[in-house]
């Protein structure tokens, strides 16, 4: 099966080291799941605006793959936020804001919390902040866009930009929070680091819970592609299916963009490394260089496989969901959004992959549509007008023209 899409994965790897028949054992929980994940989906399941983002069935677009279903959890409508991550960020902002008051008696409104972003993180931290009524400051890099910084003032943090990529902004933020007594909310772990981003990757968990519940028990899905950035979301989602599922979950298999492989690289080197330079991808929330250190310990025993996508394969994707084949809905779909999509496009073309994933005609795909147009005016760029337009007037349309 081939198709015309997208490209061949750039690279791709399995990872020798997972045993799947092993439980999940006290080392994965003290992680992640157990009595933290319970906590974490009762608090932001109570949150005013919580509803379930929508798990949209592509069969036009699993036909053309060669799979029997493909499912893509839909996070664009997450809290208004365009993105998956408000589960994360807000969540962890909430949690310090409740031990803030709980073991010092403080008032909220004298935290100060900053972190680092690519866009959809600061936003989410920035509207948790908002939720509880403490400051937020945020730092960018050279190449977050306009638009990007644009939306997190508008959730009322003060937002610095500052030289360099990702991996710079997350220092930048350290140093200012060491200075100045802020505390860092962070999606990214590192040495003497780890317990908010462990917090942030508990949260990311409920959109896995969530796209099981919406699935009939029969239908679990046999494939998992979720994109890579630090790898924050993928040890998340891998760690809950494992923990879920047993031997029985489904494969899960980590995309990055060539530009920024840090996972599969590590994967392959058997240890963490680290890209440098600017990481140039239009993919900007997936430009990370260095992986999370408590997210690639999960990864490194729970992801089957890791595999890298061109940016050209990730506008593909945008068009293709902004106009799909008849039958399935469109999608607004950002440039990181697509990934997992792009990966599962991928990897249908190659014979072998297939062969070496048990991917076949029966098999039913899960990909994670991480983030709507979190900036809307690249999404128009680079799905081109006529095709933006195209989306605008089903936008403003009803849901049953939207499925057309
Ligand atoms: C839209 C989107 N998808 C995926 C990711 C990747 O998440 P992680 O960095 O936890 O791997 C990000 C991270 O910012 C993102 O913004």
């Amino acid at each position: 099966m081939s198709n015309a899409i997208v490209g061949l994965p750039v690279d791709f790897l399995l990872n020798s080291r997972v045993d799947r028949s092993r439980p999940y054992g006290g080392a994965e929980l003290a992680v992640l799941g157990g009595k933290a994940y319970a906590e974490a989906k009762r608090i932001i399941t109570s949150w005013p605006g919580y509803a379930p983002t929508p798990l949209l069935s592509l069969s036009g677009i699993a036909a053309g793959a060669g799979v029997g279903a493909l499912y893509y959890k839909d996070e664009g409508p997450r809290f208004g936020l365009g993105s998956f991550k408000a589960l994360g960020g807000a969540y962890a902002v909430n949690r310090l804001a409740h031990e803030w008051k709980l073991r010092d008696g403080r008032d909220p409104s004298q935290l100060t919390v900053t972190c680092a972003t690519d866009g959809n993180h600061g936003r989410a931290v920035a509207w948790g902040a908002g939720q509880v009524g403490c400051k937020c400051v945020v730092f960018v890099h050279e190449l977050v866009s306009a638009g990007r910084v644009a939306a997190m003032e508008r959730y009322g943090a003060e937002v610095r930009r500052v030289p360099g990529n990702y991996d710079d902004a997350v220092h930048h933020a350290a140093a200012a929070a060491k200075k100045n007594g802020w505390i860092v909310v962070s999606d990214t772990s590192y040495a003497g680091y780890t317990e908010i981003p462990r917090q942030v990757m508990q949260g990311y968990s409920l959109l896995m819970d969530e796209a099981l519940q919406h699935l009939p028990s029969a239908d679990v899905p046999t494939h998992v592609f979720v994109q890579g950035g630090v790898g924050g979301l993928a040890a998340a989602l891998a760690a809950y299916l494992w923990e879920t599922c047993g031997a029985d979950r489904p494969r899960v298999i980590v995309v990055e963009p060539d530009k920024a492989d840090c996972l599969l690289r590590s994967c392959r080197a058997g240890g963490l490394q680290i890209v440098s330079g600017k990481l140039d991808t239009i993919m900007a929330g997936l430009a990370c260089g260095e992986p999370s250190l408590i997210a690639w310990e999960m990864l490194h025993k729970a992801a089957d496989a890791f595999m890298s996508i061109r940016d050209t394969d990730a506008v593909a994707c945008m068009r293709l969901l902004a106009k799909p084949p008849a039958g399935d809905p469109c999608v607004v779909a950002g440039e990181s959004g697509v990934a997992g999509l792009a990966g599962l496009l991928a990897v249908a073309g190659d014979q072998a992959i297939r062969a070496a994933l048990g991917m076949d005609a029966a098999s039913r795909v899960l990909v994670i549509g991480t983030e709507a147009d979190t900036d809307p005016e690249l999404y128009a760029e680079l799905i081109g007008p006529s095709l933006a337009a195209r989306v605008a007037r089903k936008k403003s349309g009803d849901v049953a023209a939207a499925a057309n």
